[in-house]
């Protein structure tokens, strides 16, 4: 679609002849499916398209491997806001077909199913795109049988309803609404390890707290507005505006839990395929658990997160990857000689109200350190250093560590003898502006 370089005038009656194109392919697809169409990863396949074109559902390249493909409704320009069994990902001979039967099913080339609606024998008589961005599937008389807006993959838009009950995932991330309090909760959730609740927030609490919601409701109003409502409650909660709240025009706004946990509200102008941030959940990305993998040391650059490793004693889990995790150089059970705890200053284990893997003492920092030096299974510790006495003893076998200037916090990690430090901060080029250049 970007018109030749060159001469402008050829390049403009090129973009011409291609809308004109795309418009009458896009409009011999803006109807019903009927059972048995199906799509492919073809370049030549065609894709479903919302009546005006709004959305498409079409096979995208998978954003974690290329050659791979996802089945994605997307919004006008490649924004994804939905996919087929939660980008399951097939290879270039996969389709995704409405069955005879009615069943809406992803198959892998090797003729896996790797995703199905589940709608087979339901009289599901087609499949349409809805301007909403919704995937619908009906019967003869018109009825809904299924529908993506109830089976959200990690997005909701405007106009979509995400109720309790429901979750959006990204990797081991799960976002829900908590039917009681109606709190935005986002869980970490990985095979071996025991979950952790990382944000479970009221937003205006004080106003629900001594209510109990039926059914709260998240959505994102077309003015960018993010709000909770549910029967009990006489007015909407207001969970937060977006930054360009107000603002109108053509554009998609949506809510996405995003593949490093945090949960965003975004906007999107038509046909731009770029999203742009408007409100994070977590306002600092190192309080979100795992974010660096396993014993990850989350901090920041002057500009963005960054990962790294506790100690020199540990290394990354993949070189290419610093979000991957870290692991020791020398397996504990495998020391030469005895086992010892590094300090790590300015450094938490993260912890939260609800997490059960952890032990917690009103102990001085260096019992702290004894302790989890003593404890078979304790792995490291935090002496939190901020008046309230606190120790904390992580005895799970997935811990993250967070490092700021801003901690009072001391931390330890058990390594095999000796613990070898990180260099300081002030020797990289990853400093803070205070600390370089002093020397140069
Ligand atoms: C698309 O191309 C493939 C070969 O690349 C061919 O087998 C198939 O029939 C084509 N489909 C359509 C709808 O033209
Ligand atoms: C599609 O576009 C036309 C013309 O812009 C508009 O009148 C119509 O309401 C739109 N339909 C939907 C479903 O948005
Ligand atoms: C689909 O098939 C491709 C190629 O055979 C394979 O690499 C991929 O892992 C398969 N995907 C699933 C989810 O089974
Ligand atoms: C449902 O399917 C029928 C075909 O049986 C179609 O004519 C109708 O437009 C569809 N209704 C909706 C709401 O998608
Ligand atoms: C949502 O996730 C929770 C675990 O976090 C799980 O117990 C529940 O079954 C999931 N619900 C749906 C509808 O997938
Ligand atoms: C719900 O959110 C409020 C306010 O953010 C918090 O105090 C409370 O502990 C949360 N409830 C649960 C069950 O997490
Ligand atoms: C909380 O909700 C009440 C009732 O809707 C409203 O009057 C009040 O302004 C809200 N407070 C905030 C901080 O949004
Ligand atoms: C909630 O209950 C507490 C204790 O019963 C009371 O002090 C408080 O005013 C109540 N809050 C609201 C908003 O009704
Ligand atoms: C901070 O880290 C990000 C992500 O690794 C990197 O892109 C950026 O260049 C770094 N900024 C500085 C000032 O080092
Ligand atoms: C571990 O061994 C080193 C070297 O032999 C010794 O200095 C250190 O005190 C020992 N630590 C413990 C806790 O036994
Ligand atoms: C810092 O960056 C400069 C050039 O930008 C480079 O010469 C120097 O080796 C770097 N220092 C470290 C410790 O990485």
């Amino acid at each position: 679609m970007r018109p030749l370089r060159g001469d402008p005038g050829a390049g403009a009656d090129l973009a011409i002849l291609c809308c004109c194109f795309l418009l009458l392919s896009f409009l011999s697809h803006g109807a019903d499916m009927p059972l048995g169409s199906s799509l492919s990863p073809a370049a030549n396949s065609t894709s479903w398209s919302s009546p005006n074109s709004t959305y498409s559902l079409r096979f995208v390249p998978s954003p974690t491997s290329p050659s791979l493909f996802v089945a994605a409704v997307t919004y006008a320009g490649g924004v994804p806001v939905w996919s087929a069994g939660a980008g399951a990902a097939v290879d270039s001979r996969g389709s995704l077909r409405l069955s005879s039967s009615g069943d809406l099913h992803l198959v892998n080339g090797s003729g896996a199913v790797l995703w199905s609606s589940g709608t087979a024998g339901r009289g599901v008589a087609a499949a349409s795109l809805h301007e909403s961005g919704n995937l619908v599937l009906n019967n003869s008389r018109g009825r809904v049988v299924w529908q993506s807006f109830h089976h959200p993959t990690d997005t909701v838009v405007m106009s979509q309803s995400f109720t309790s009950g429901m979750n959006l995932t990204s990797g081991p991330y799960v976002f829900a609404v908590d039917r009681a309090t109606g709190n935005l909760t986002l869980n970490w959730a990985s095979a071996g390890a025991a979950p952790v609740t990382y944000l479970s927030k009221g937003y205006n609490y004080t106003f629900t707290a001594n209510t109990t919601l039926s059914s709260p409701k998240l959505t994102m109003q077309t003015n960018g507005i993010v709000s909770i409502t549910d029967g009990s409650l006489d007015s909407p909660i207001i969970v937060a505006y977006s930054s360009n709240y107000g603002e109108s025009g053509d554009m998609l706004r949506f809510l996405r839990l995003d593949s490093d946990g945090n949960f965003r509200a975004y906007s999107a102008a038509h046909g731009s395929g770029t999203a742009t941030e408007q409100w994070s959940a977590v306002a600092d990305q190192c309080q979100v658990f795992g974010y660096c993998g396993n014993m990850g040391m989350c901090s920041y650059n002057r500009t963005s997160p960054v990962c790294g490793c506790p100690s020199r004693n540990f290394e990354l889990v993949d070189a290419s990857n610093p979000r991957s995790g870290c692991k020791r150089k020398t397996e504990l059970q495998n020391c030469p000689g005895n086992s010892t705890m590094l300090q790590i200053d300015n450094t938490q284990f993260l912890t939260y109200p609800l997490e059960i893997a952890i032990e917690q003492f009103y102990i001085g920092i260096t019992a702290c350190r004894l302790n989890c030096l003593a404890g078979s299974s304790c792995v490291g510790a935090t002496a939190l250093s901020d008046g309230s006495g606190l120790c904390w003893l992580k005895v799970s076998n997935f811990v993250s560590a967070y490092q700021s200037a801003s901690l009072p916090s001391t931390s330890f990690v058990k390594v095999c003898f000796p613990g070898v430090p990180n260099p300081p901060v002030s020797a990289t080029n990853a400093s803070s502006p205070g600390t370089s250049g002093l020397h140069g």
